[in-house]
């Protein structure tokens, strides 16, 4: 049976694997396995013995994950979902010595038009991670008043035009094509001769709203470390600043970073938790060569043994 061809480069693999501290043997987690390029990279530094379970919600993601992690045999287990009900999907696999969340969206969603991400290939106004669940852009859109798009494209996308493109966007409605939408977009935005397509931002934010992706991360950050055995680390690879600001916040609260201290300066309730990388690693400088890592962020969190 032919598969369509899954072309995704990972981001910063040399970095997080380094961090994520691989040795033989123990269980590790993937909760966005895509292509499964980070998931061969954990499973060939925890060989022969190391147990992989990735997590996507994204059926295409996952069929060719599973078709290039074959070779890893019972080593390697897929399960389809969402990363923010992990506590639930991971069942008593858990603890674990490594977590991996590289965030976002990978490049064949981004590129097959048929899945409604793309500027570039027409399609349905779609944008959902996992095309059988939720509702598709276009039904957001129905739902929406102009006050209500204006605020999703502020907050989600940084718009600064929020309000003229939200006003626009839904006088066209209803929608079924995304290079229409797109074109809607950048007549209304105004913005002319910039290097990025100006729907950008609002596609941007029209997908992350879609796919609840704050709300995820939300739930992973708060369930992730308690999923850590002693001495297991927390990788978290965002792309944008508003994720980064809840991995730091989560990750600095964990390791008692600002919490209370007693008059000699000794934290009042010792943290069980230490960050490994204090100000996150940025694409730039762990990936440069890679255009997909450049607005990337890694950061690591490390549970303390008991
Ligand atoms: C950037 S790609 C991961 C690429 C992967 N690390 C690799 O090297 O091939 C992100 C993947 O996470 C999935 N994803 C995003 N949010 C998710 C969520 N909340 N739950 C489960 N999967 C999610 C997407 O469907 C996509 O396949």
């Amino acid at each position: 049976m032919d598969h369509p061809p899954f072309h995704h480069q990972s981001v910063l693999l040399d970095a997080t694997v380094e961090l994520l501290d691989l040795r033989p043997g123990g269980t590790w987690l993937d909760g966005t396995l895509g292509g499964g390029g980070h998931a061969e990279r954990i499973l060939q530094g925890t060989a022969p013995d190391g147990l992989l379970l990735g997590i996507d919600r994204d059926p295409q993601a996952l069929a060719a994950a599973g078709r290039r992690l074959s070779a890893y045999g019972d080593r390697f287990r897929a399960v389809r979902g969402a990363f923010g009900d992990m506590a639930a999907l991971v069942g008593d696999r858990a603890p674990f010595d490594g977590i991996l969340l590289d965030l976002g969206v990978s490049s064949p969603q981004l590129d097959q038009g048929a899945r409604g991400f793309s500027l570039q290939h027409d399609g349905p106004v779609d944008m959902r991670m996992d095309p059988e669940h939720g509702q598709p852009v276009a039904a957001l859109l129905d739902g929406l008043d102009e006050a209500g798009l204006a605020r999703i494209l502020h907050e989600l996308g940084e718009e600064p035009r929020a309000r003229r493109i939200a006003r626009a966007v839904l006088a066209g409605r209803p929608w079924t094509s995304t290079l229409a939408l797109a074109d809607c977009v950048a007549r209304a935005s105004g913005y002319h001769g910039s290097r990025v397509h100006p729907a950008t931002r609002t596609f941007q934010a029209l997908r992350m709203a879609v796919n609840d992706e704050l709300g995820q991360l939300d739930r992973a950050l708060r369930d992730a470390p308690d999923l850590l055995a002693p001495g297991g680390r927390l990788a978290v690879i965002s792309f944008h600043s508003l994720e980064d600001r809840m991995v730091k916040h989560r990750f600095r609260e964990l390791s008692g970073v600002g919490a209370p201290t007693d008059a000699y300066g000794a934290p009042l309730a010792p943290p069980a938790f230490e960050l490994v990388t204090r100000k996150g690693l940025t694409g730039a400088e762990a990936d440069p060569a890679n255009p997909r890592a450049r607005s990337a962020r890694l950061r690591v969190l490390r549970r303390l043994p008991a």
